[in-house]
């Protein structure tokens, strides 16, 4: 059988081949890294293997790293989204604020103060500014007063004291671009959810020399990496993304600009919306569910909005899931968190108990989590993918293919 050593000189021909290939390739990288310098704040995402990575999960509710898993790391640091996606993120969630000089970084709160150090710099000691953010006047080092090289110069740390502090001071605030480059460069098909983070209060504070505002700013850097098209295309399923907000005009804005999915945040029952200064009821009657499904795929409301708490516990569930159902919404409620702190008493102690509850019971569509391995853990227990193939069993059926060609 001549045929026989020829494929096994072929298969070994074509390893080394790829063995060359790559070896070109990194170096090229390395030359790349090199050019670029130290101030490379946007690596560029690789380019490897995109068309072979596992595809995104779509018949379970989905998991959303809400700011990495900032249960165990620092919230929006690349460490949390490194460690939310090896424990099986199917979203890498994020807050999108601007610089100074209108750079869009990864931060969730308009003030530094409670997740980094900058009060310990005397030189940003007069930075301190009173600004009103929503109706409420709020004092602090702002993030619109800083450039990125000094957001850059800062350390963070973990946002409550009953997490693991060891993190503290280890790692600095991101980019958009650099968000981005994290989840393409999964070894798996992992979508981003980037909030538009107080929309009106940045376009006050930061203006763009090419008269541009903050949500083109936004949508721009989304297209500059390749995301477009709508919720379920395959354009969607390469490049998974959801764009969140708070401010109904800032979607119906980009729904102009691009037609990925978006999703409508919704606060507590008692802050109007920042931009249209609507209550809760006026976003979630029936008839603006009708007006803003032209616009958004689902909506994010808090969890205890959904289902109200009186003494840590439940009280009966409101409609709203089954009215979002009815207008075909999703509903991506947050957040769930495993400490005691957090879980009603409906749950004795038991984060597994609370996901039950809101993917049985409630049927929600996605779930936004401080812990995404407490939620992937669930899942799996609780729906495991039926067609999926883990990679050991992959790499068996390729090495049953090679040994069959293999002479007794
Ligand atoms: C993907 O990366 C994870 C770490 O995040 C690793 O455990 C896993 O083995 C990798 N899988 C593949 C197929 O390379
Ligand atoms: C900043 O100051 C606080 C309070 O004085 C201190 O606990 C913290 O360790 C300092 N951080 C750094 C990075 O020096
Ligand atoms: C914020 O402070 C300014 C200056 O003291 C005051 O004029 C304004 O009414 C305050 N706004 C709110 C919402 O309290
Ligand atoms: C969307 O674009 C159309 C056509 O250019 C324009 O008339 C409309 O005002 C735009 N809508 C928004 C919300 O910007
Ligand atoms: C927002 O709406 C509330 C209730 O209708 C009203 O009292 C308030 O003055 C409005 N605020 C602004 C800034 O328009």
């Amino acid at each position: 059988m001549l045929v026989v050593p020829n494929l096994k000189t072929l298969f070994i021909s074509i390893l080394f081949f790829a063995g060359y290939t790559i070896s070109i390739l990194l170096f090229f990288q390395l030359l790349l890294v090199g050019v670029r310098g130290a101030r490379s704040y946007y690596p560029l995402p690789r380019k490897l293997n995109e068309n072979k990575k596992q595809p995104l999960q779509t018949s379970r509710p989905y998991n959303i790293a809400h700011r990495g898993s900032n249960g165990e790391i620092p919230e929006e640091t690349k460490a949390a989204y490194l460690r939310a996606i090896e424990e099986g993120a199917d979203f890498i969630e994020t807050d999108i604020l601007s610089s100074k000089d209108g750079v869009l970084v990864c931060f969730h709160d308009v003030i530094l103060d409670d997740t980094t150090d900058v009060a310990n710099y005397t030189k940003f000691a007069n930075r301190k500014r009173t600004y009103e953010v929503q109706g409420f006047n709020t004092t602090g080092y702002f993030v619109v007063d800083f450039t990125l090289e000094e957001l850059k110069s800062l350390r963070v740390k973990q946002r409550y004291s009953f997490r693991d502090q060891q993190y503290n001071w280890k790692f600095s605030i991101i980019t958009f671009e650099e968000f981005i480059s994290i989840g393409l460069d999964a070894n798996r098909t992992v979508g981003i959810y980037p909030e538009i983070k107080n929309p009106v209060f940045i376009n006050q504070h930061v203006k763009w020399a090419d008269g541009k505002r903050f949500e083109d700013k936004f949508v721009e850097t989304l297209k500059k990496y390749g995301y477009k098209g709508s919720y379920m295309s395959q354009d969607w399923l390469e490049k998974p993304l959801f764009i969140q907000s708070f401010a109904p005009t800032s979607l119906i804005y980009i729904s102009n600009l691009t037609n990925s999915p978006k999703v409508l945040l919704i606060d507590d029952i008692s802050m109007p919306t920042q931009d249209t200064n609507q209550s809760y009821w006026e976003i979630t009657s029936d008839s603006y569910l009708q007006f803003i499904r032209n616009y958004v795929v689902g909506i994010g409301p808090w969890k205890d909005t959904i289902v109200p708490v009186v003494n840590n516990y439940l009280k009966p569930p409101s409609d709203l899931v089954a009215r979002a159902h009815a207008h075909k919404l999703q509903v991506h409620p947050y957040t769930y968190r495993n400490e005691n702190q957090f879980l009603h008493f409906d749950f004795h102690q038991d984060p597994y108990a609370e996901y039950i509850y809101w993917v049985r019971n409630i049927g929600v569509d996605g779930l936004f989590t401080d812990f995404t391995g407490s939620l992937h853990q669930y899942q799996e227990w609780a729906s495991p993918l039926k067609n999926a193939k883990s990679a050991n069993a992959l790499l068996h059926e390729i090495s049953a293919m090679i040994t069959a060609f293999e002479e007794p």
